[in-house]
């Protein structure tokens, strides 16, 4: 009697510290021997707060970098040999940053395609082991998308175990997208990067894929992010265009790579003239784009949403996007995959921009696929494990697959076509466009 109920205790046990450790809504492509192999990572990523973070410069051949320090005498060099020597000294420069710590932002310029670059910076004074990066051509490139890696989201983010293992499905991910595509020419990341937006050690874990030495991300403000200048220290965005109404993280932003104009809103600012101030400012300092892709956290098109939504995100930012002839928009925060019909005005059109939602990058959390979607979806995806999605630009098209990393399947194919014109847009317009997606809906 006594020994069965120690065993039924010892299963209660088990059941309990299995239902607290792992929540439902995740779901990983690594294995157990995966996470087991991770594990020694883990402290050593934990121990370096002064980890690097790469992102786009203001165009090809231009990289931005950002680091957190405790002194502000830092330093970085960059050089065309593995020795650093002839290494060129890059300006530093410092501003207040989380936790009274320092953070440092270096652009390196005129970059020269297709050339391989070694470079090195001090954490608190000592410099770095040189690291290795090869700049990717901007005519016929791929860049990967993914969206809400939010390390710390599958549990009680509190536990070491639960950040492991999002960092363990995050690594993965990066891993297996950058053995697909090794050419990449950076990722975009549509936000959530963290759970907690003023944790460092959710930010060491973001950071720690070693491939992302290398490979510049463009991330974007999500409401995981929004509410602490946690995002803004340590991701060193080009041209971020002033707000009103910016949130703590910071402001949205764009940047161009070859024949595309890319733009990232930050959908936590809902304020139609902060929105419109950096689509027109991206738009008018590079009006002959052939392409122009938005990212933005909060997809007005979600799987999630009802056909008549009359949400703000819908109403002004689609209303936006009518009016400055955006292709692509790349979005996340549902942790659901799904891709519409081409949208003007608020309904199915011959000409207009595509909507992407994409749905977790590092497993850590999935939401469920509505048993019936709007009638603008065309294809939505509950698959329980991380995806990441490819698009190549250089055709007269743009071409788009999102991949499963436990299969390798392709989950959705589809291509982009130009919506470019030369049409002219101002408050007026988009308040009248605003209107007419909103007459659509009734
Ligand atoms: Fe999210």
């Amino acid at each position: 009697m006594k020994k069965s109920v120690k065993i039924l205790s010892l299963i209660l046990a088990l059941i309990m510290a299995f239902s607290i450790s792992v929540c439902a809504e995740s779901g990983y492509a690594h294995t157990e021997e995966d996470l087991k192999a991770f594990l020694p990572r883990w402290n050593t990523i934990q121990a370096d707060y002064t980890v690097i973070s790469l992102t786009p410069g203001r165009e090809a051949g231009e990289i931005n970098f950002a680091w957190l320090s405790a002194t502000e005498s830092e330093s970085f060099r960059i050089s065309d040999n593995r020795d650093m020597s002839s290494a060129k000294e890059l300006e530093v420069h410092q501003e207040k940053a989380i936790n009274g710590l320092i953070s440092n932002n270096v652009t390196a310029t005129s970059l020269e395609e297709g050339k391989t670059y070694y470079y090195s910076y001090t954490e608190n004074g000592v410099f770095s082991e040189p690291e290795k990066l090869t700049v990717q051509p901007d005519e016929n490139f791929t860049v990967l998308y993914i969206s809400d890696a939010q390390i710390g989201r599958s549990g009680d983010e509190t536990l070491e175990e639960v950040l492991v293992r999002d960092t363990c499905g995050w690594n993965y991910t990066v891993d297996k997208m950058t053995t697909e595509f090794p050419s990449a020419a950076f990722v975009i990341s549509g936000g959530d990067q963290f759970q907690s937006p003023d944790s460092l050690t959710q930010m060491k874990a973001y950071l720690s894929p070693e491939e992302l030495r290398s490979l510049p991300v463009a991330n974007t403000i999500g409401n995981h992010d929004d509410d602490s200048t946690l995002y803004g220290d340590i991701f060193n965005n080009p041209n971020e265009v002033k707000e009103l109404f910016s949130s703590e993280a910071g402001t949205g932003y764009y940047y161009t790579y070859g024949d595309v104009l890319f733009i990232t809103i930050n959908t936590e600012n809902t304020s139609l003239t902060d929105s419109q101030r950096v689509i027109r400012s991206a738009v008018k300092a590079h009006p002959d784009k052939k392409w122009r892709v938005v990212t933005m956290h909060r997809n007005p098109y979600s799987a999630s949403l009802s056909d008549d939504d009359f949400s703000d995100i819908r109403l002004l930012f689609s209303s936006l996007y009518d009016c400055y002839d955006i292709d692509l928009v790349l979005s996340g925060h549902d942790h659901l995959y799904s891709r519409t019909k081409v949208m003007y005005g608020g309904k199915e059109a011959d000409e207009g921009t595509v909507y992407l939602q994409t749905s977790s990058a590092s497993g850590s959390n999935y939401d469920p696929l509505p048993e019936q979607t709007a009638s603008f979806i065309v294809s939505a995806f509950d698959t329980r494990v991380p995806t990441y999605t490819a698009l190549t630009f250089g055709g007269e098209t743009i071409e788009v697959s999102t991949y499963r990393t436990d299969t390798d399947e392709i989950i959705d194919s589809f291509e982009v076509e130009d919506n470019t014109s030369d049409s002219k847009s101002n408050i007026f317009t988009v308040i009248f466009s605003i209107f007419r997606t909103l007459f659509s809906m009734i």
